[in-house]
């Protein structure tokens, strides 16, 4: 199947001074699906949505966005892509309906349609109740509604998200990402960057960043059937001493606490990954119990970003989620 794809860029690169923050990227997104960027932060993902826009200027190599070259012809992309800052970029002191008549008048809509658009847009993300309110007085959950209504009140072909759901609670982000679905199916091409797994996880691609490098691209459901580690359940009547053993085998690639269990990722070297853990931690708690279980999309973002931040077994307990409890 020859599938249309959206955004393509070859070797993609910007830098800052001597800091390289985005490096040689090439990427190809097809039409009509939600492409996730995932990474740490400081990892690209910002740099390259603006450079794809056309907001940032590349240092070298090529784009071509809905079929124009970027930033050459980044005035005709202008008025067929939505994006949505990481930062909230609306006017506090407008009311909900004033910020929307302002993008309506700065997408250049036709007079005739702006009033129409606005009141469907309104409908469609529930917001007709606050559209007389300050904008700076509403929820971070309502501002981040708001802020998708405005960046698809030109009915944009493509839309960039950058963290759109950061600090909001878990049923406005399905609420929200129910949104993005619906957009797809309406034809619309998404690229959301994001920290939290579960929405990675609802991409349909995935391309991890690490210090500006592309390291992973494939579906969420290929990223974890690839992993290159094993992963256990561990539990025993004490964790300290489990964790402070674990630390010392180079084999163990990262380690989780979740209370009063342990997630461990181990080496794809060792052949018989639970007769190993077993032999390790056995004479530190006899009632130990080892459960191989599936891996996550945290899993395998732990995996894609440690090849470039190799870490001394010393210190791979600082990376567990209670490390801050020790
Ligand atoms: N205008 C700029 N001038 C100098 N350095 C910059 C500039 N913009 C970004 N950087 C640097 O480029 C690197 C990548 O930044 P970027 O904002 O793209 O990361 P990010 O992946 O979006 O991070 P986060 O998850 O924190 O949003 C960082 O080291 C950042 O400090
Ligand atoms: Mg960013």
């Amino acid at each position: 199947m020859n599938v249309e794809q959206v955004i393509q860029c070859r070797q993609l690169s910007r830098s800052f001074g001597s800091l390289q923050a985005v490096d040689h990227l090439n990427l190809s997104i097809p039409k009509q699906s939600i492409y996730g960027f995932l990474g740490p932060n400081g990892s690209g993902k910002s740099t390259t949505m603006r450079m794809l826009c056309g907001l940032l200027t590349p240092s070298s190599g090529q784009v071509e966005v809905l079929g124009l070259e970027i930033p050459r012809q980044a005035e005709q992309l202008k008025h067929q892509i939505g994006y949505m800052a990481q930062k909230f970029a609306l006017y506090d002191d407008l009311t909900v309906a004033e910020n929307l008549s302002f993008m309506a008048k700065a997408y250049n809509l036709p007079g005739k349609t702006q009033a129409q658009r606005i009141a469907e847009t309104l409908s469609r993300y529930a917001l007709q109740p606050l559209q007389k309110q300050m904008t700076g007085t509403l929820s971070g959950g309502q501002k981040q509604r708001l802020s998708l209504a405005a960046a698809t009140l030109h009915k944009p072909k493509l839309l960039f998200l950058d963290e759109p759901t950061s600090g909001v609670d878990p049923q406005s982000r399905r609420n929200f990402w129910e949104s993005l679905f619906e957009l797809v199916n309406d034809g619309v091409t998404i690229l959301v960057s994001t920290h939290y797994m579960d929405e990675a996880e609802r991409c349909h691609g995935l391309a991890i960043l690490d210090h500006g490098v592309k390291v992973a691209d494939e579906s969420p459901a290929n990223l974890i059937a690839q992993i290159d580690a094993s992963v256990f359940q561990i539990e025993g009547t004490s964790i300290m001493p489990l964790k402070h053993q674990l630390a010392t085998s180079p084999e163990v690639l990262s380690m989780m606490q979740l209370g009063e269990r342990l997630r461990v990722l181990l080496s794809k070297k060792i052949a018989n990954p639970q007769d190993y853990l077993q032999r390790l931690l056995a004479p530190i708690d006899q009632s130990l119990r080892i459960t191989p279980i599936t891996a996550s999309i945290e899993d395998v973002f732990v995996m894609a970003t440690l090849h470039r931040q190799p870490m001394p077994p010393a210190e791979k307990s600082v990376t567990t989620n209670a490390s801050h409890f020790q």
